[in-house]
């Protein structure tokens, strides 16, 4: 039986919380690999809605939830977390979530110098969560991050935090912003410790076990690849690698037990933040498709910028991030529009390109091709099976297929878990 990964195809957003949670359903393990309290996952069960940012979304399915070493954790957001599922009756213990024992800590001061930054930019900000990714990304790489396991040594925490305040005070009073204290930061990392250090292992070797029990992993990407920090839309990108490859190294398994790579694509595109975003639309069709997939950012609550589905970009992830097979959401939204447009690649200074291409100015300067294409005038909302699509549908569906060079695996028709059309289950072999 394959496992399966799941990564976002686009800028983030694509819909991945309730195609985890279905296919959640189906795993005995569902492993968090990158990204932190960043990523915003919705997941509708019945009549109530999670809102889930760093624990995978398995928990809710009762599943055992694994936080993997590629992630950054932000210990209060996570208790935060727990103590929100647990007041909608469900209960996260131990016993169903395990972090990696190497996982690096977000601390306050990390937020704190992810605004002063975002400030200090002014017009040319990212326009990041503000929740402290890149800062702790940063510390990880720079080999002075404040890992999980330090909580278990009060001596070694308190050199390390010794050497992490040097270099971060500095570098907000630079910014004019306030330097923390050692002895509160020590006195408040102390007090979360044994709550945290009750679910902290080394990940591994569980996830070794279970692979040889023949247990199901799924692997739950956040953001997606073109917000990846190699791949994507550099600088205007996230602080981890967000391909799939990156589940391997973010929990520490083999690569050849990552299995299925699905990429979850809306039927059109989305980004929050900012950065280049060719297919964008800033015109009425651009407000109606927000308005109509209620594009609101799940952890910012920002306004979405909307635009036509982009298969050149998509294309592209599918080839850098290692996807088999798309998995396509919210197609409902576009119900009813007269034509519909499909980016297949830019015009850059007069050339054509088939990729978007890594330099700033010319990912800023690209222009779309479009193909244009006919709309359809039914509902495909809630539709269950392919017969229930009107055919323009269907052939918008062929069309998107044959450009990103993968075929759609799983169609999504609605937040519900069950309006779900499936032409191959993912973890058949
Ligand atoms: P950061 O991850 O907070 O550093 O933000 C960097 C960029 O990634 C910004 O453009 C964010 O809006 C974007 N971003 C981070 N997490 C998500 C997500 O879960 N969905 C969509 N965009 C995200």
């Amino acid at each position: 039986m394959a496992n399966v990964a799941v990564i976002g195809a686009q800028w983030g957003d694509e819909g991945k919380g309730k195609v985890v949670d279905w296919l959640a359903s189906r795993a005995d393990i569902v492993v968090r690999f990158q990204g932190g309290h960043n990523a915003g996952h919705t997941l509708v069960v019945g009549n109530q809605t999670y809102k889930l940012s760093l624990l995978p979304s398995g928990v809710v399915r009762g599943k055992l939830g694994i936080i993997g070493n590629g992630v950054v954790l932000d210990p209060q957001a996570l208790l935060d977390e727990i103590a929100r599922l647990g007041a909608q009756g469900v209960a996260v213990t131990p016993r169903n979530l395990r972090i990696a024992e190497n996982v690096p800590l977000i601390l306050p001061l990390h937020p704190a110098l992810d605004r002063a930054r975002e400030a200090a930019r002014g017009a040319a900000k990212i326009g990041t969560t503000g929740r402290g990714i890149g800062p702790a990304y940063e510390d990880k790489v720079a080999r002075r991050a404040i890992r999980l396991c330090d909580l278990a040594e009060p001596e070694t925490l308190s050199a390390k935090l010794d050497e992490l305040l040097r270099h971060h005070n500095t570098l907000l009073q630079g910014l004019g912003a306030e330097p923390f204290s050692k002895e509160t930061l020590l006195a408040e990392l102390l007090d979360l410790a044994p709550r945290l250090l009750a679910y902290a292992e080394p990940v591994w070797q569980r996830l070794d076990r279970a692979r040889r029990e023949g247990a199901r992993i799924l692997f739950e990407g956040a953001q997606a690849v073109m917000l990846d920090i190699d791949h994507g839309t550099y600088p205007f990108v996230t602080s981890s690698s967000t391909v799939a490859g990156n589940a391997a190294a973010g929990s520490g398994i083999a690569p050849s037990a990552i299995g299925r790579v699905l990429g979850i694509a809306k039927a059109y595109t989305t980004r929050v933040g900012a950065g280049p975003f060719p297919t964008e639309l800033h015109d009425e069709t651009g407000r109606l498709i927000g308005e109509r997939g209620r594009e609101f950012g799940t952890v910012t609550g920002r306004p979405r910028r909307c635009g036509w589905f982009d298969a050149a970009l998509v294309r592209q992830a599918v080839k850098v991030g290692g996807i088999e097979a798309l998995v396509l959401t919210k197609l409902d939204v576009l119900d009813g529009l007269p034509e519909l447009k499909i980016g297949v690649g830019y015009e850059i200074a007069g050339r054509r390109f088939d990729h978007l291409p890594a330099a700033p100015g010319a990912q800023a300067a690209a222009q779309p091709i479009y193909e244009t294409i006919e709309g359809w005038q039914g509902s495909t909302r809630g539709a269950r099976s392919w017969a229930d699509l009107p055919a323009a549908a269907i052939k918008y569906i062929r069309r998107i297929e044959e450009l990103v060079e993968a075929p759609v695996m799983v169609l999504s028709t609605s937040p519900e878990r069950d309006d779900t059309i499936v032409m191959r289950d993912p973890f058949a072999d």
